[in-house]
Parts: structure tokens; C-alpha cells; sequence
């Protein structure tokens, strides 16, 4: 049925399998009696502690809280192309290089390809047994005949469970074919990185039961075109969500960036427009240029393009700008661009695109044009700058890299104070 007679709406309504052995609920059970069970003391529990899994993938372990957890599921969503498969082969590669038993089953590519990508890559990918196969109920039977102690399904959305209709990847199936695998996985104490697709807009695809189901979400993020990826935990029952990792796609394989302040300060141009955030990657600081261009523009409305920061941020910064700090950028087009392909997702980044707008919108380098100006702050809607997490690591990071002082909300309470402290004034800016 394309339409819900209940409320109307379209392609809403989602096949379930019925559950095997009969009806569902009570009535099914009418002739054997249900016993209650005796609640235990948590301090009674016995909880031994399981050694985690190294994929020996230093940020991937990490993100997860060390390791993977035997019997548990990982979800890894990210766009196409961003290094999915890449990052899974070498972290089965590498668990298999160090003895475990490990099985890659893939959906999406032939066993070729998987090979073809495995040649690339550093370490024992090429150990990695491998079955191309989009069949549920066989992946299923595979892997209770193999019984790995770490298996990557590539890709949840490429499964197929016989007993709905539905084509692969559609709500229906996912669910299914997640529910499924995490029944065994859990009795099998395999460990499973499902790798999922994420739609346009950047959500996971499938149902949102699909991350109620797992026991960690990571996600995956970066543009295709730039080299640099950042793997976020947005979920994690055995550890931190605060955690995130930074990769660089390379001819062999992703490889760890352990200095990527180092980098990205030493790429940031002292030019107008230009200054430096010192962001927080999950637990770790990190600085990054941001970028802005104000430039006139023949279109109405003007543009506003923002690239790793939320356009709404954006529109927010420029209002607070215009009504408290005196920068009004009118009817002329707005770029601004976090350099690197990275994406800061924090209002501690509200002062960075403040700053690199007032500068570009006056044609003033930000600084003393020696070393670049590093700031972070969030920016309240009277013009106030209001505190965020982690000040001291942030400042410790700028130290670190020569940059200083840094203007934060402690340095200045307010964005005119900012502004000042940041941009020299010269004459020209004083008429403008
Ligand atoms: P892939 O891991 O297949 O992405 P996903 O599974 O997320 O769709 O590959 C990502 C891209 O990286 C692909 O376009 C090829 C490229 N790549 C490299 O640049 N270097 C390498 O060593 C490998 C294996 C891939
Ligand atoms: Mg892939």
C-alpha cells in the first residue's frame, strides 16, 4: 500500500517479517506458564572485564575507547567514497596480522575489487578471508560456520533478507537484516563493524532504530575531494563520544594525522579574511584556519556559503556583526570556508568566523601579520562572547604552535572588544 489510511502519508508503511514459530505477544505463550525472575544487586553482577580487540589503528582505537569490544556492533556511516571500505580493510588487515580470525563480507563489491583495494594497503590486508555475497540468510550461516572474532558487513544497506518483499536498503530490510546479525553477533561474541550509508543530507540512512540497535555509531566525515577525514563517535556504550580522530586519504591506504595543528597552521595564510581556531576534536584541541571572503555581488538575495561550519551559525555571526560590532557586510556575497575540508561543529568556532568576516570585510590582516591571530570563543545574540569547554587545552595548543595571545572570552568579554584586539585600526577601516 503506497498510502497510510491512518494518517495519509506516503510510502510510511514498512514490512515486517513475522516472527518465526506462530503469533506474536501473549497469546502465542497462553500454554506455557511465565515465570518471573529474581532481580540481582548490581553489586552482585558478575562483569568480567573483556580485553578489547586493537585494530591497531591508533585513532580508530581510540575512538572507540580503546579497542573493539568482543560481541559488540559498530556502526560506521559516512558519504560514499570517504574511506569506508578503506578504513575497515585495514583495521581486519591488521587484527588478522595479529592472529585473529576476521572475515570481510561485502555486498557491494566483488571479491576482486576487494582485492584490488587490499593491494594498496599497508600490513597483512591480504590475509583477510573475503566473501562477496548479499544474501542474509547465507551471511548468516557463513559466519556461524567461520565463527570470527571480528567480521565487517559492507554494507547493511546491500543485504538482502529473503522473507520480505522489500527491496535492499529499504527501511523494512535494514531493520531486519540489523536486528538479525546482531542476534548472532551477540550470541556468537563476534564483533561486527556494519558499514552504513548516510543520506544526502548526512544522516545516517535506514531507520533510526538502526543506531538504537548498535552499540557504537561512528561516523565519518570530510569531503571526498580534500584529503582530510575526521571519524567521530556519536554514540559509544564502551566509551567516550568526545573522542574523534583525524585521517588523511593517501596512496596507500588512510593514514593517521597526529599533528594536524602542525599542518593546518603552517598552511594558514596571513591575508585578510584569514585567522586560526583553536577548535576541540572531541577530547583533543585542534587548530584550523577559517577562512572568509566578502566580495559584491549582483545577486538578491547575497550569497552566503559557509563550508564546515553550519550555515546557520554563519547567519547568526553576520547579524551579531552587523547590529553589535559595527561590520556590516550588506547586500556583497559571504564565503567562508574552514580550510583542510574539516568541520567544526561547536559554537566555540562563532568568534573564528566573526573575526575572518571583519577582516575580510575591511581588507586588514588579522594580527601583527607575522604569526596568524587564534581566537575561539561562541558568540551571544547582545554581542557578548560567552565561555566554551576546554579553554586551557585550546590556549595550550595555540602556545604550543607560537601563536598567542589568543582572544577568547576571557581576553575579551565582548566581539567589539574582540575586533579590536584583533584587527589594527587603520584610517581606511575607520571611514569604511
Ligand atoms: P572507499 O574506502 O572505497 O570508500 P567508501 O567505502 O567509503 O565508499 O575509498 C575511498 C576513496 O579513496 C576511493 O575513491 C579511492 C581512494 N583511495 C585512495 O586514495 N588511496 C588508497 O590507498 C585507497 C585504498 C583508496
Ligand atoms: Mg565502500
Amino acid at each position: 500500500m503506497g498510502q497510510c489510511p491512518g494518517c495519509g502519508e506516503w510510502n510510511t508503511l514498512v514490512e515486517e517479517a513475522p516472527p518465526p514459530g506462530g503469533s506474536r505477544g501473549s497469546a502465542g505463550r497462553a500454554g506455557s506458564a511465565v515465570r518471573a525472575v529474581t532481580p540481582v544487586a548490581l553489586a552482585e553482577v558478575q562483569a568480567p572485564r573483556i580485553p578489547r580487540l586493537k585494530t591497531g589503528i591508533g585513532e580508530l582505537d581510540r575512538v572507540l575507547g580503546g579497542g573493539l569490544v568482543p560481541g559488540s556492533l559498530v556502526l560506521l556511516g559516512g558519504s560514499p567514497g570517504i574511506g569506508k571500505s578503506t578504513l575497515t580493510s585495514m583495521a581486519l588487515g591488521n587484527l588478522a596480522g595479529a592472529g585473529r580470525r576476521t572475515l570481510y563480507v561485502s555486498g557491494e563489491e566483488s571479491a576482486a575489487q576487494i582485492k584490488l583495494r587490499a593491494e594498496r594497503l599497508p600490513g597483512a590486508a591480504l590475509q583477510v578471508p573475503v566473501v562477496a555475497e548479499t544474501d542474509l540468510d547465507t551471511v548468516l550461516a557463513t559466519l556461524e560456520a567461520e565463527r570470527p572474532e571480528v567480521c565487517v558487513i559492507d554494507s547493511v544497506q546491500t543485504l538482502h533478507a529473503a522473507e520480505l518483499s522489500g527491496a535492499a536498503g529499504s527501511v523494512g530490510q535494514v531493520r531486519e537484516v540489523a536486528d538479525r546479525i546482531t542476534r548472532l553477533a551477540k550470541a556468537r561474541g563476534i564483533a561486527v563493524l556494519l558499514v552504513g550509508h548516510v543520506t544526502k543530507e548526512g544522516a545516517l540512512a535506514g531507520p533510526r532504530v538502526l543506531e538504537h540497535l548498535v552499540d557504537c555509531v561512528l561516523q565519518f566525515e570530510g569531503e571526498r575531494e580534500r584529503t582530510y577525514r575526521t571519524l567521530r563517535a556519536l554514540k559509544n556504550r564502551f566509551g567516550s563520544t568526545n573522542e574523534a580522530g583525524v585521517f588523511e586519504m593517501a596512496g596507500g591506504g588512510l593514514v593517521e594525522v597526529a599533528d594536524a595543528s602542525a599542518r593546518f597552521v603552517g598552511e594558514a595564510t596571513r591575508a585578510p579574511g584569514s585567522v586560526v581556531l583553536a577548535a576541540m576534536e572531541g577530547s583533543r584541541p585542534l587548530l584550523v584556519e577559517v577562512q572568509a571572503l566578502v566580495s559584491p555581488s549582483e545577486l538578491v538575495p547575497p550569497r552566503r556559503i559557509a563550508n564546515g561550519i553550519d550555515r546557520n551559525r554563519l547567519a547568526l555571526v553576520l547579524a551579531v556583526l552587523g547590529r553589535h560590532a559595527g561590520v556590516g557586510v550588506g547586500s556583497a556575497d559571504v564565503f567562508v570556508n574552514v580550510a583542510g575540508g574539516v568541520r567544526v561543529d561547536e559554537p566555540g568556532a562563532d568568534l573564528a568566523v566573526a573575526l575572518a568576516v571583519a577582516s575580510a570585510q575591511r581588507g586588514v590582516v588579522a594580527g601583527d601579520g607575522a604569526r596568524p591571530v587564534a581566537c575561539f570563543g561562541e558568540l551571544g545574540l547582545s554581542g557578548e562572547l560567552r565561555s566554551v569547554a576546554h579553554p586551557d587545552r585550546r590556549q595550550a595548543e595555540a602556545r604550543k604552535f607560537g601563536l598567542g595571545p589568543v582572544i577568547c572570552p576571557d581576553a575579551a568579554p565582548t566581539l567589539r572588544a574582540a575586533l579590536s584586539a584583533a584587527l589594527p585600526a587603520r584610517p581606511r577601516a575607520r571611514a569604511a
